[in-house]
């Protein structure tokens, strides 16, 4: 298993273009299954979480090319069961629910199981599926759904940590062939699911309504292939416009939609940093001494949880109390005992994070934990003393696309090595 060392002390400055984003992605690979027509999809970023699902696609009877970041699926012939050895690496194959009830009426799909940030259930889901018309079974491990019919239906996806952005996905998935139409209430809002409807409707679906509460899907017989451009990931973008904030003189990101992360250079701006917008890049530049921050995470487009252990690792040195409620998944804290390791005083009160910012972190071994636990301890050695030596990168690379060499064409002084 790799390791990460990062050399704390360099300052970064310079400009980084975004990857597509992976939370885009997955889902619209999935998607793929709904046709026998092939569809191309470009910008899907290098990462273990994509290629996972192209694995479980394989294994599902898709065909699959890529060169470099183009991703070709014809789903000529599918079959239903994605079993467990091909499910357990990645939660997010849930997502092949939806498509595979819309397209073969039927699907076999492991249980994903819990992971560190939290129980990751998929009640809500289920019940999606449920109110078009599906039999739900869950036994021995698997999730088994079967409709004869699927039929368009009113539905309400809202849990008691809000909408479900996958839940949300896999329904409109199933719903696009359904017979008559269905309504999403509660829907989650995200730029994903948003991009993942901009691409059902290339593929001849009729949705109205993604990116509010309330999404429309008018069933349609059949659906035919397509071509789409995954959207820039908007959390890697704001992993580095944090590094910039921790370690940065200037630091610009390229290739972003500005209106993504409104919440995020909100906070930023809070902090005291000072952020250009433009087109298609931003900006964070330091500007004085940065001030303490209250956050709290929510469904977008609030505050993104895909942000809260970056700003934890901003915040652990930033003069002052700083207050972060972690309202997704109140578990979400991982990184917090191991930036404690590096100096960091942080108190935990439940879903709750009191934070101390001290002068100065110190380098020293940590383990990652889930993906952006891990980036937030890389961002937190850019500033430490001496030398912070992350292992389990392999939870980076589920999610991040080069993040060490990108760092590093932005002046940080940090290797990989074999463990
Ligand atoms: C997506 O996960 C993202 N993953 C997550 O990003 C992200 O943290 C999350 O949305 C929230 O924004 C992908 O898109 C692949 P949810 P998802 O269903 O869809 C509860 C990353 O770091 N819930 O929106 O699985 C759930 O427990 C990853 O890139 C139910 O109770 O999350 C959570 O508390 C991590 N029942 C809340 O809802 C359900 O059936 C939101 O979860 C489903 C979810």
């Amino acid at each position: 298993m790799d390791k990460i060392l990062v050399h704390g002390g360099n300052s970064l400055a310079g400009s980084i273009k975004i990857s597509g984003s992976k939370n885009s992605a997955l889902p619209i690979l999935a998607a793929t299954l709904l046709t026998r027509e092939p569809c191309t999809i470009h910008r899907v970023p290098d990462l273990s979480d994509t290629h996972y699902m192209l694995q479980i696609l394989t294994h599902l009877g898709a065909q699959v090319e890529r060169a470099s970041g183009i991703v070709t699926v014809t789903a000529d012939k599918v079959q239903s069961v994605a079993p467990y050895e091909v499910v357990r690496k990645m939660r997010a194959s849930v997502g092949v629910l939806g498509p595979l009830l819309g397209r073969c009426k039927e699907a076999t799909v492991s249980l994903p199981g819990g992971c560190v940030i939290g129980d990751r259930p998929i009640d809500l889901h289920l019940r999606g599926f449920e109110a078009l018309g599906a039999a739900v079974r869950v036994e021995s491990g698997n999730v088994k759904v079967f409709v004869p019919k699927l039929v368009g239906a009113v539905i309400n996806l809202r849990g008691k940590f809000g909408p479900t952005v996958l839940g949300t996905d896999n329904v409109m998935m199933a719903a696009v062939l359904a017979e008559g139409t269905t309504v999403i209430e509660g829907a989650a809002q995200e730029p994903e699911v948003c991009d993942l409807a901009d691409f059902l409707n290339k593929m001849g679906a009729k949705i109205e309504g993604a990116g509010t509460r309330r999404i429309i899907i008018e069933g349609v017989s059949e659906l035919h292939g397509a071509e789409h451009d995954i959207i820039p990931d908007r959390i890697e973008a704001g992993t580095f416009l944090v590094a910039g904030a921790i370690a940065g003189s200037g630091v610009t990101v390229n290739r972003v939609e500005p209106n993504h992360l409104t919440a995020i250079t909100n906070a930023l701006s809070g902090c005291g940093f000072k952020i250009e917008a433009k087109k298609q890049s931003i900006t964070v530049s330091p500007n004085g001494a940065p001030k303490p921050l209250e956050i709290t995470t929510e469904p977008y487009p609030g505050f993104p949880t895909d942000m809260q252990a970056q700003m934890c690792a901003l915040l652990s040195t930033t003069d002052g109390i700083s207050v972060i409620t972690e309202n997704i998944f109140p578990q979400r804290y991982m990184h917090v005992a191991e930036l404690k390791r590096m100096g960091a005083q942080v108190q935990m009160e439940g879903a709750t994070a009191v934070i101390q910012g001290v002068e100065h972190l110190t380098g020293a071994p940590v383990m990652a934990s889930d993906l952006r636990a891990s980036a937030a301890l890389v961002l937190a050695g850019l500033k430490a003393d001496g030398i912070t030596e992350v292992s389990r990168v392999y939870h980076i690379d589920r999610g991040y696309e080069h993040l060490d060499e990108k760092l590093s064409e932005l002046g940080a002084h940090i290797e990989r090595v074999k463990a």
